[in-house]
């Protein structure tokens, strides 16, 4: 079954704050920079846009988005946002110069490698990801713990935050020569990284 977190993008939000807790904004505003002005940017699992609304403001970005989740694909029509309601893992995944997939590739495990292969495929120039190697469902926090637990079940499958460092590491190794960007700020939960044709 769902998380009930994904009914509704406020509720997602307020979740999302209460985990991220002080690297809330730091996970978006050093994802901000990699993403470059005047690009065409497709951005997979966009979750409550939050990112689209308040950090790509102003850099005149051709921006469209996918998520598993009727209500965020719907809510971004609503603000007439390019939006396509899509399962990352079973669909195809539209053409774009730019794909990011932001806290959401945990949900390919265990096939990261297969799953990144296929971003790379539809991105023309780059795929961007960022995501968070703490595991907030094991956190000893009992209300963290339980939130990351509850986030982590957005539909089927996944069920547990499982990055570290690492197994993050191991993921890309296929993809070692593609790597342009390895991002693992010192102020926030996720690490960031570009892939480059
Ligand atoms: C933890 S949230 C991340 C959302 C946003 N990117 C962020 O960082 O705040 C995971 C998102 O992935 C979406 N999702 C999960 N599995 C998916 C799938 N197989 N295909 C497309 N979207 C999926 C969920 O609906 C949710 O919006």
């Amino acid at each position: 079954m769902q998380s009930p977190v994904y009914w509704h993008p406020k509720l997602y939000a307020f979740t999302m704050k209460r985990l991220y807790g002080i690297h809330y904004d730091t996970r978006y505003t050093h994802l901000q920079k990699v993403i470059p002005d005047n690009c065409q940017l497709l951005e997979l699992c966009m979750g409550d846009l939050l990112f689209h609304d308040k950090y790509l403001k102003g850099k005149n970005i051709k921006y469209s988005c996918a998520d598993i989740n009727p209500i965020f694909v719907n809510s971004a029509k609503t603000k007439n946002i390019d939006s396509v309601l899509l399962d990352m893992l079973n669909d195809e995944i539209p053409k774009s110069d730019h794909i990011l997939l932001q806290g959401a590739l945990y949900h390919s495990i265990p096939d990261q490698q297969k799953f990144i292969a296929k971003m790379f495929n539809s991105a023309n120039k780059q795929l961007i990801i960022s995501e968070c190697v703490k595991n907030v469902s094991n956190s000893s926090n009992g209300l963290i713990s339980m939130l990351g637990a509850f986030m982590s079940k957005a539909k089927a499958g996944q069920s547990k935050i499982k990055f570290t460092k690492e197994t993050l590491k191991e993921a890309f190794v296929p993809f070692e020569k593609n790597i342009v960007q390895w991002i693992e700020p010192a102020d926030s939960m996720e690490t960031i990284i570009v892939l480059e044709k």
